[in-house]
């Protein structure tokens, strides 16, 4: 039997953090070896809302490159740029023509982007999880990996892929969503009632991934904690919670392990030990990135030979969808 196959994607919006890493990034790396995997920036995502061009161009690059830099491997893996696929953007409008507005009235992460902008919404924003189930659906994908925030946009291609099937017949294949058993909801450290976002007013809310040993030591410093003594798990204690999840998921030791290790120890301490995980499991990752990004021409020979793999396959697939509809 051959591989499983995984698909997913990533936003070009800069600045990676520790919930994109945690939540999804590390677990494509882990998973890839048992898999046959795509993993994609979604660049034609990130214009659902308004972006520089120069600024989009450079986190575009940036994006794929920490792909790489974690461990994301061409033997397992294809990486690529949306864009650079056309089939994308046209399995997208195909899949429009049949899905119901009332379905992307629903989806949540619709209504909070929206609300921000208000009238400024765009259409594109409207229709991002059409497109993002074209994402899952070109390549027969059977797990998309991704953050609890991605929950309802896989379960919605699941039953766009159903609608199309029951129309046209077995086309696509039903993709099922995973989403890591710890890690799914990586905190904001300075409000851990929301989830870890890059945000323009909080700019401690973000562990990034290319932060300094300094900035690093600084931001734990300064997450919001409470007035109790205890360290240990409890999912009302948000923020020592959410420190003690991240420790746990860089360390690898389990629940018992940790609370035992800091009995009679204080926040201080759980900190200051904390900002040193993170600092040590960031570093390979950043020495990476920077020999990644110095080596001339190498990110732009990896997405070349990305998008021709992922090309080859999603252009066939693409054909095989308009002869079902009637268009060839
Ligand atoms: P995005 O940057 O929105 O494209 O997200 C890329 C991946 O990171 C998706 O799988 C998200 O679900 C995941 N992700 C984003 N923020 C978090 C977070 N705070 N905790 C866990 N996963 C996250
Ligand atoms: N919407 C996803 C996010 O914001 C990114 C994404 C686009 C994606 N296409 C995808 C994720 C396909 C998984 C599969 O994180």
């Amino acid at each position: 039997m051959g591989k499983q196959r995984i698909f997913s994607g990533i936003q070009a919006t800069g600045s990676l953090h520790l919930g994109n890493y945690l939540g999804a990034i590390r677990n494509w790396v882990k998973m890839q070896v048992e898999y046959d995997n795509y993993f994609c920036v979604v660049d034609l995502h990130t214009i659902t809302v308004p972006q520089d061009p120069q600024i989009l161009r450079a986190n575009i690059r940036e994006v794929a490159g920490f792909l790489f830099a974690a461990g994301i491997a061409e033997e397992n893996s294809v990486v690529f740029i949306q864009s650079h696929v056309k089939a994308h953007s046209e399995l997208a409008w195909l899949l429009n023509c049949i899905t119901p507005m009332g379905w992307l009235q629903r989806m949540i992460q619709f209504k909070e982007k929206s609300e921000k902008q208000k009238e400024d919404v765009s259409v594109g924003l409207y229709n991002y999880p059409v497109l993002q189930a074209a994402d899952i659906l070109l390549y027969d994908t059977n797990l998309v990996p991704v953050g609890e925030d991605q929950k309802q946009h896989v379960e919605l291609c699941r039953d766009i892929a159903q609608r199309f099937n029951y129309r046209y017949g077995e086309i696509f294949v039903l993709p099922d969503v995973y989403i890591p058993p710890i890690g799914g909801r990586v905190m904001g450290l300075s409000n851990p009632d929301k989830k870890m976002s890059k945000s323009e007013e909080k700019k401690d809310e973000a562990i990034f991934l290319l932060d300094s040993p300094e900035e690093i030591r600084l931001k734990i410093q300064r997450a919001t904690t409470d007035s109790l003594r205890e360290i240990c798990f409890d999912d009302k204690r948000s923020g020592i919670n959410n420190l003690l999840t991240i420790y746990q998921l860089l360390t690898e030791k389990t629940r018992e392990q940790i609370e035992e290790h800091f009995v009679g120890k204080s926040y201080k301490d759980l900190k200051e030990e904390l900002a040193e995980v993170i600092i040590g499991s960031l570093h390979p990752i950043q020495e990476r990135y920077r020999e990644i990004t110095e080596e001339k021409g190498y990110l732009d020979k990896m997405l070349n030979r990305g998008a021709e793999r992922a090309g080859d396959y999603a252009e066939r697939k693409l054909q095989m969808i308009l002869k079902h509809i009637g268009l060839r």
